[in-house]
Parts: structure tokens; C-alpha cells; sequence
């Protein structure tokens, strides 16, 4: 392994060196077009032909062709070290300049060991756990040939239709700043190039999530202060925590495609965000341009990418950067332009050792990828990512000593497949711990533990386009009636009933939006009728969006969020279940009660009539179900003496908030403390409240602390669409802190002119 210091040519994604630059002076044209493509690299199933992405077969055959005459400069989907060495082999020893590939893959959650989701992971509020968690998976990818990761996804999200708010941070610009930002520490370490780290990829610039009526890859109509104010905040952190990559998206944002989009990738990202790494784009967006009705063809799709401030194209096959040589022969592009982007790939490479170290070790990677302490890590992650929604009468933690008998219901709760969530590849299903799996071995002989599925596992109405690795639990024997009697009748007998539901992994993530957050398939008839035995119920959720909490699912006692919880997710959950880990997760969205709520968040402006006294809605409440922030927690935590100082200040001057948070019960536990801040005039009308600050507070039975935030002018600055620009007004100011987003312990400041 190299040391930091023969990585130190290299500090930053713009800096060159001799190496570099005498390779680009040797590089044909084509070879340098060979370095801005990315290939698609995966053996297809041999149905694939006429699939969503094509006729593929012969694909791989095609992508190695190109390797060997240095036309592809990086590869994406290869997992395994064996053929990540006999790819990099093909490349260097083959083609005309040996140069290495770049691999790149969805490492989102972990490769082997997966980590919960991530917007569970966001849900732990802990930006130093979620650090470790990317760590790990970096660790893992390395370790098999991955140079490049496309994570962290940093889209805000506040349209719970849309499938891909699992792999965000959700809905708060500042939460998904501090989240963004320790991901990509995670990934990539504290230089460009550390060894056993990764290039990170933020995506997908940007407003993605924004897409109309949540449908995936829809069009993007965003205002300029939701743009500068809430969308691209957790971008800049990313690329203020140094980030490699980024990835273009592939909608429209108002009505400019983000692949094509010259004022997106290049004046903002590169100017106001002062990004210097390269650019990729989505896979096939930039072909995709033509799809838009923005481009005239291919080859004007590739020179409008590449001059709006592309530098590399991730295509399945027949990349539109194939057209590069002709467009530079006729001027459209230039010598500059393209030698510009080919240099920031080179550097790259360059900086990843990747010339002088290209192979890694098999026997190495074995070993990475069978650690203990990745799996631990792992169960820690879920630990903290579930939330606690719901717990009536303290109804947990569950008392294994009181136990006799506990009936687990819910296909979902024994699919290893399901229980790792979306974004997965390289995962082992025989070592992941279901819940079911969880609950037996956390009770041993305490309890006798039954299982009923009780229904068939849903399936989703029109069938995913990625492949399930799994087919869904079905419940035994093909009468449904027999199968809901069997759970009735276990959870009749039961002291208690762990039910589990949720959406299974394909209902969630890319291209698995909805327009129904209700649970699906037959699972709350299944839960009304296990409910109605009397026997109390906690209910698990499996999912990666908040969904409509209805009938039995809304009164049953308890209501733990556990997300896809990943490797170890079924330990963790025994482990909250039964009081072992106190909860401590918080909502990263706002929960709403029905979907004709969404799009809901907190950070809303107030018009005409105050919210409290004018319902928006004559069938249904203004309120969300859950607010932002919200999680409860076996201990009890009190707010009190919440002070401001000084209570008056000019413009670039920084208040105190001090509060103390108490520890009142005779359990320890882990609080977030949340200060939410309103500006009660301005240059723009201003949020009733956003977040402005957060601690996660450790808390010993009956101890206190002293919290303390500094709100200051990088908290009260904003972007107004009244000048078209930053603004810091002065204003009285309210702050609110406590444990979610409806805190009520208040006190204010005020920031007076110059
Ligand atoms: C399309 C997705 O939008 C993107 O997030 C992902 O990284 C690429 N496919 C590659 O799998």
C-alpha cells in the first residue's frame, strides 16, 4: 500500500502531472474518446434481447473490442476481482497506450456487508456513523478492483411517491448537507486517491428529486430559490468535502435537459460551486438528449453534452461520444475542449494509483470482504437508523422474560432478500439475518417463536425492470384463507404479535414510484384480523418511504420504522425490539397521512390564513401524521431553560443558543436536539420554521447537558428571487429547539442593519 506522502502529487481532482500530460500528448483522438466512455459491463441474462435497455446480447463481447483499442476509458457493474484483473489486464496489456480502466458501480449501501438504506442511514441524525458506514463499503470495493462509487445519491426528496427517496437523505437541505458531506468523507477518505477508498459520485445534478407528480425521470420545474435554497446545498457540500464525480440527471430542469444543461453543469457547478473533478453522465443520457427533443441525433446529443460540461458518457452500448472525432473535425468541438475533460479522467487514474498499482489481490479481497467488524458495523447502522414512530402505553421494549409465546407475521418478515432493500449486487443472502432470524436467536429457548407469513408476498402491479434475486415468501399452501386462519389462529395463542410489513425491495428505489402510499397487497387486512384477537401488537415496517398508516396500522400499540435494515438488520431489530438498544432515530421527511398530502415538508411558507385556523384540505387534516424530526425514544427527554445570547446583533454577527436537554427517565439514551429558526420579515416571506442546527445527545438515566448552537450568518442567508440574490436581513428571529419539527420551547433574537 502506498503512504499519503507518494499520493501527495496529486491533492485535487484539477491538479496535472508530467505523466499526465505526456500521455495526452501521445493519445490519438480516438483513444482520447475512448477515455470519456463508460461501458455498461455485466453478463446479461440470455433473454435479455428486446429488454428495457435493448438487445444486449454480445454486449460484453463488444465492451472487451473496445477495451483493447483504448475506447473505453472506464467500465461500470464489475464486482468480482478476478474479472476486474482480467478486464484491467485486457486493457493495459491490449491497448495502445496500456492505459488502466477506471471501474465505477453502484455501491450505495455496502457491497458485501449493506448497511441499511440510506435514508435510514440518514435517519440516525449521525454523520459520523454514516462516515464509518461508507467507509466500510469503500473499504470493500476497493478491495475488488471498484475505483468509483455513484453515491451518494444527495436529491432532496419531499414526493414520497417517488421510488428513489430510499436512496437520499431526505427532504431538508441542511440534514442532507451534513449527510452528503459524511458520505463522501466516507467514500474517498481525506485525499483524492487514499488508498483502500473510492471516488465518490454525488448525484444527480440536479433538482431530480423534484420530478412532477413523483414519477422517476419526469420533468423538473423548479423554482430559483428552491434551486439555490433546498436542492443544491447538499451538492455543494458534497463538493466542498472534496468530492471526485458528479453525475448529471436525466430530466428536464425547466425545460433544459440536466445532461445538456451549459448553465447547470458548468456555471454552477463549476463556478458557483467551484467543482474541479469530472463530470459523468447517467447512464444513456446523454443518447437521451435526442429522446428530450433537444438534440437533432447523436452526434449533436455528443457535442452539446461535452460543451455544456460532460466529460464522460456512461452508455450501455453505441455511445453518442462516438461522434466526438467528427465534431471535432468540423470544428464543433475542440482540441481544448476534449483534451480538458480527457485530463481530468488521466488525473484522476493517476491519482488512484491506478498506473503503478492497477491489479489488486484476490486473496486480499476475500479477506476484506469476510470481516466481522464490517457486519458489526453494519448492525450498529441499523441500530440507529430505526425510528420508534409509535409506543403506546410502553408497549415496548418487549419484556423477553414475560414471554412465553411470540407470533411473527408478515411474508416480509423472513426475506433475506427484502430485508437488504434495494441497490444491492454483491450481497450474501445465506448470511443475512431476517427479522424472523433475528427474534429466534435473540430469544433462544426464552420463547417459543412461530412464524406465519399469512398472505402471499405482494407483487407490484406492472413488474420492475432490475430483476428480483429472490422470489417473494409465499405463504404455504395455495389457499389464502388457510393462510390468513394459520396467522390468526398463532397470533390467537401468541402473548404478543411482532407483525412485519411494508413494500418489498422492487417496490422502492429506481423507476419504483407510486401513486398509492398505502401498504401493499393484502397486508392491513392481514394485520385488522391479527389485531383483532386482542393479542397486542408491535408492528415493523419494512420500507423506504413513509406510507399511509391506516385502520389496525395506525392504532396498533407500537410502530417501529426499521427500513431495510440490511446484513444484520433482523439482530438490530431484536435488539430494539426487546430493549437492548434504547431507538434514537428521527425522520429525516415528513410522515403524512395520506398521499393527496404530498408533496409535505416542514419548511413551508404561511399565506392568507394561518395554518392552524385554516385547514387546507375539508377531508383531512393540515398536519402530517409524523412531523420532520420526529422519533421517540424508551427514554424520556425534557427541554428547559433555552437561552439566546446576545439577544441583539448586527448582520454578520453570530448569536449563542444554549438549551438544556435532560435525561428524565431511569433508562439511557440518545436524543437529537433540533433548533429550528424563522425570520419574521424579509427581503423574501420566510419559512415558519426550517432546520437550522442539530446535536446528537448521549444521555445517561437522569443525566443532563448543556447543548449548545451558534446561528450565525451562513444560518439566516438565503437566496431571493426579490433581488436574484444572497441576502441576510435584519429581522426578529424565532428559534424553537427540541426532539422534531413542532418543538415549542422558544425564545428570540434580533440582527439589526450594518
Ligand atoms: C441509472 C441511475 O439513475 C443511476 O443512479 C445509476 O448510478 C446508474 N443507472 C448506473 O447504475
Amino acid at each position: 500500500m502506498p503512504g499519503t506522502s507518494e499520493l501527495s502529487h496529486v491533492t485535487s481532482a484539477s491538479g496535472t502531472s508530467p505523466r499526465v500530460e505526456e500521455l495526452l500528448a501521445a493519445l490519438s483522438t480516438e483513444e482520447k474518446i475512448g477515455q470519456l466512455i463508460q461501458y455498461f459491463y455485466f453478463k446479461f441474462p440470455e433473454n435479455s434481447a428486446g429488454g428495457p435497455l435493448g438487445d444486449l446480447a454480445g454486449q460484453p463481447r463488444m465492451v472487451e473490442e473496445a477495451l483493447t483499442r483504448g475506447g473505453a476509458g472506464s467500465l461500470l457493474f464489475v464486482k468480482d476481482p478476478a474479472e476486474t484483473n482480467r478486464l484491467q489486464r485486457a486493457a493495459i496489456d491490449g491497448s495502445p497506450h496500456g492505459i488502466p480502466v477506471l471501474f465505477g458501480f453502484d455501491v450505495i449501501h455496502g457491497l458485501r456487508t449493506i448497511f441499511p438504506v440510506p435514508i435510514g442511514l440518514a435517519a440516525s441524525w449521525n454523520a459520523e456513523l454514516i462516515e464509518r458506514a461508507q467507509a466500510v463499503a469503500a473499504t470493500e470495493a476497493r478491495a475488488v478492483g471498484i475505483h468509483w462509487v455513484f453515491a451518494p445519491m444527495v436529491d432532496i426528496a419531499r414526493d414520497p411517491r417517488w421510488g428513489r427517496i430510499v436512496e437520499g437523505a431526505g427532504e431538508d437541505p441542511l440534514l442532507g448537507s451534513v449527510v452528503a458531506a459524511a458520505q463522501v468523507r466516507g467514500f474517498q477518505g481525506g485525499i483524492l486517491g487514499a488508498p483502500g477508498r473510492v471516488i465518490a459520485g454525488p448525484k444527480h445534478f440536479a433538482g431530480y428529486g423534484a420530478a412532477l407528480g413523483g414519477r422517476d425521470y419526469d420533468e423538473v420545474d423548479l423554482s430559483d430559490q428552491e434551486f439555490w435554497n433546498t436542492y443544491l446545498p447538499p451538492f455543494r457540500a458534497a463538493v466542498q468535502a472534496g468530492a471526485g464525480n458528479i453525475m448529471s440527471a436525466y430530466m428536464d430542469l425547466n425545460g433544459v435537459p440536466a445532461s445538456g444543461n451549459r448553465w447547470l453543469l458548468t456555471d454552477v457547478l463549476r463556478g458557483a460551486l467551484g467543482f474541479d473533478g469530472f463530470v459523468v453522465t447517467d447512464a444513456n443520457a446523454a443518447r437521451d438528449l435526442v429522446t428530450h427533443h433537444f438534440a437533432a441525433g447523436p452526434a449533436d446529443a455528443a457535442v452539446r453534452a461535452l460543451t455544456a460540461g460532460v466529460d464522460m458518457e456512461m452508455t450501455v452500448a453505441d455511445p453518442a461520444f462516438g461522434h466526438l472525432g467528427a465534431a471535432l473535425a468540423d470544428g464543433r468541438v475542440s482540441p481544448g475542449q476534449l483534451d480538458e475533460s480527457v485530463r481530468r479522467i488521466l488525473v484522476l487514474k493517476d491519482a488512484l494509483g491506478l498506473f503503478d498499482r492497477p491489479f489488486v489481490d484476490e486473496d486480499a479481497a476475500r479477506e476484506v470482504l469476510a470481516r466481522p467488524a464490517h457486519r458489526d458495523a453494519a448492525q450498529q447502522a441499523a441500530e440507529q437508523a430505526a425510528v420508534l414512530l409509535r409506543n403506546e402505553g410502553a408497549a415496548l421494549p418487549l419484556d423477553a422474560a414475560a414471554l412465553r409465546r411470540v407470533a411473527v407475521i408478515g411474508p416480509l418478515a423472513d426475506s433475506a432478500r427484502d430485508t437488504l432493500g434495494p441497490w444491492v449486487f454483491d450481497h450474501d443472502l445465506s448470511e443475512t439475518v431476517t427479522i424472523l432470524d433475528g427474534i429466534r436467536a435473540y430469544l433462544g429457548d426464552r420463547a417459543a417463536v412461530s412464524y406465519e407469513p399469512g398472505i402471499a408476498a405482494p407483487v407490484r402491479t406492472f413488474p420492475s425492470m432490475f430483476d428480483r434475486w429472490e422470489p417473494g415468501h409465499i405463504a404455504p399452501g395455495s389457499d389464502p384463507a388457510v393462510a390468513l386462519d394459520r396467522a390468526v389462529r398463532s397470533a390467537a395463542d401468541a402473548d404478543v404479535v411482532i407483525a412485519v410489513l411494508g413494500e418489498q425491495q422492487d417496490m422502492i428505489g429506481e423507476a419504483a414510484s407510486r401513486c398509492d402510499l398505502s401498504l401493499p397487497g393484502e397486508q392491513l387486512e392481514l394485520l385488522e384480523a391479527v389485531a383483532a384477537t386482542g393479542t397486542p401488537v408491535v408492528l415493523v415496517l419494512m420500507s423506504g418511504r413513509p406510507l399511509e398508516l391506516r385502520g389496525a396500522a395506525a392504532t396498533v400499540p407500537a410502530v417501529l420504522q426499521a427500513w431495510y435494515p440490511g446484513t444484520r438488520g433482523g439482530a438490530a431489530v431484536a435488539r430494539l425490539l426487546f430493549g437492548d438498544v434504547t431507538p434514537a432515530g428521527k425522520l429525516p421527511f415528513t410522515w403524512p397521512r395520506g398521499v393527496g398530502q404530498v408533496p409535505m415538508h416542514h419548511a413551508v411558507t404561511r399565506s392568507h390564513a394561518p395554518q392552524e385556523q385554516g385547514r387546507r384540505y375539508w377531508d383531512e387534516e393540515s398536519t402530517p401524521l409524523f412531523p420532520f424530526g420526529h422519533g421517540l425514544s424508551y427514554a424520556r427527554f425534557a427541554y428547559r431553560d433555552l437561552r439566546v445570547e446576545p439577544a441583539s446583533g448586527t448582520a454578520d454577527g453570530a448569536v449563542t443558543v444554549t438549551v438544556e436537554l435532560a435525561n428524565v427517565s431511569d433508562r439511557d439514551g440518545t436524543e437529537v436536539a433540533q433548533l429550528y429558526l424563522h425570520q419574521r420579515h424579509g427581503t423574501s416571506s420566510r419559512p415558519l420554521r426550517q432546520l437550522k442546527g442539530f446535536r446528537r445527545v448521549e444521555l445517561a438515566a437522569g443525566a443532563a447537558e448543556t447543548v449548545t448552537f451558534t446561528v450565525g450568518p451562513d444560518e439566516r442567508r438565503y437566496w431571493s428571487a426579490a433581488t436574484r440574490g444572497w441576502v441576510t436581513d435584519a429581522s426578529t428571529f424565532d428559534v424553537w429547539v427540541g426532539g422534531d419539527a413542532t418543538a415549542t420551547l422558544h425564545a428570540q433574537f434580533t440582527v439589526t442593519a450594518g
